[in-house]
């Protein structure tokens, strides 16, 4: 079977990229763009090449805890905002999270990421002793938090507590977009400055966007990548949007699959270090999305770990997956497809290779070996 093979241009472009780590604008938007049967298969293999030099073929698995789905933001994108009056919502209590994880521990994760809506419920105590509890429970795993805009001192104190990750997505690094996204309470400037503080407090800091959001532009695109080459983040969540019925946005278009899939490729290939997920939404979009992701440099893949009965509340957009192999018990298929896609399901905190700490307990084997 012939390979399809983009034009010279593209192909010299990528190569660029990949031998420099950067071009110009006009070159990083036309990568995106470029319509060339085979574009994106060039530049994912290239990106592939580049996490295998710094990953190898280790995916890391997180165990992703949705603890609650309260939010006082107002977000236009997202199915969870304050005013979405149809939403049920729910919270987990310190015991349910912990019984997450320990069954999460059991399954083989190694990291847990309790994400939530903006809900000031939990606050700052109420965080702490959640990270507290969970480190005590499981002192080898890793915690990332993902829980929205704080001050940078509820942020220290989260860090002390023995949280060792943040996910806060910028959303998007322009600001005229930023306002098009988001109600006028909300506040671009803040959101920037938490990410910067959270950076220096030490967390490893993880930044990122939705593709194809209304009124995203490729000019949009290549300054979120300014964005990302300059604050080099640790991780970078970006997935398509994906509309939701029940917020304004809910008769816009979907994002593209493709175009995400050429976002994470140029990212791999600006920031080779970066820990990369493969996300729900992509895997959302297209049924083999996950896989695709693997195969454009994702390294990361976030199962939901929340029980079974709150998680088809978690809807940030419609047709969210929150079945089989999204759901732990499907960890064992999940790992047989990472495997299938020639890559290893990885027992171990997955660290960003810059902070890889001593107290990392060695592997345990075959936790997660596929069984047939
Ligand atoms: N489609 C895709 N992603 C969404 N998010 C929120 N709403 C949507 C949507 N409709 C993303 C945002 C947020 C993350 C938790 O989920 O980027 O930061």
């Amino acid at each position: 079977m012939a390979e399809k093979t983009p034009g010279s241009v593209f192909t010299e472009t990528a190569d660029r990229l990949e031998r420099e780590g950067d071009l110009s604008d006009g070159e990083l938007a036309f990568l995106l763009q470029c319509a060339d049967p085979g574009a994106g298969e060039y530049l994912a293999a290239k990106a592939r090449a580049a996490r295998e030099r710094v990953y190898g073929k280790d995916v890391y698995l997180r165990g992703l805890i949705e603890f609650t789905n309260f939010c006082k933001n107002d977000c236009y994108y997202c199915g969870i905002r304050r005013s979405n009056k149809k939403a049920e919502r729910y919270r987990l209590g310190e015991e349910e999270i912990l019984s997450c994880c320990a069954m999460g521990y059991g399954l083989g994760f190694r990291t847990f990421v309790l994400q939530g809506g903006d809900d000031p419920y939990f606050t700052d105590e109420r965080i702490v002793s959640i990270v507290r509890a969970i480190k005590k429970q499981h002192p080898g795993c890793a915690v990332t938090l993902s829980v929205g805009e704080r001050e940078k001192e509820s942020f220290q104190r989260f860090f002390d507590a023995g949280a060792d990750r943040y996910l806060l997505r910028h959303e998007t690094a322009t600001e005229s977009h930023y306002r098009r996204l988001h109600p006028g309470e909300m506040s671009f400037e803040h959101r920037l400055r938490c990410l910067r503080d959270l950076k220096e407090i030490g967390f490893q800091t993880g930044c990122g966007m939705m593709i194809g959001s209304p009124g995203q532009t490729p000019e949009h695109l290549v300054a979120d990548l300014r964005f990302i080459q300059g604050f080099r983040p640790e991780m970078v969540g970006i997935g398509p949007f994906i509309p939701h019925r029940d917020t304004p946005f809910g008769e816009e278009e979907p994002g593209s699959a493709e175009t995400t899939l050429r976002m994470l490729s140029v990212i791999r290939l600006l920031l080779p270090e970066v820990l990369l997920p493969a996300t729900t939404a992509l895997g959302t979009l297209d049924p083999r999305g996950r896989e695709k992701g693997l195969e454009a440099g994702a390294n990361v893949v976030m199962p939901n770990l929340s029980p079974a009965d709150v998680r088809g509340k978690y809807l940030l957009y419609d047709n969210k997956l929150c079945t089989g192999e999204e759901a732990a018990e499907g960890v064992r298929r999940l790992s047989l497809r990472i495997e299938r896609a020639g890559y290893r399901a990885a027992v171990s905190r997955g660290d960003h290779i810059g902070f890889e700490k001593a107290e990392t307990p060695a592997p345990e084997k075959d936790i997660l070996k596929a069984q047939p």
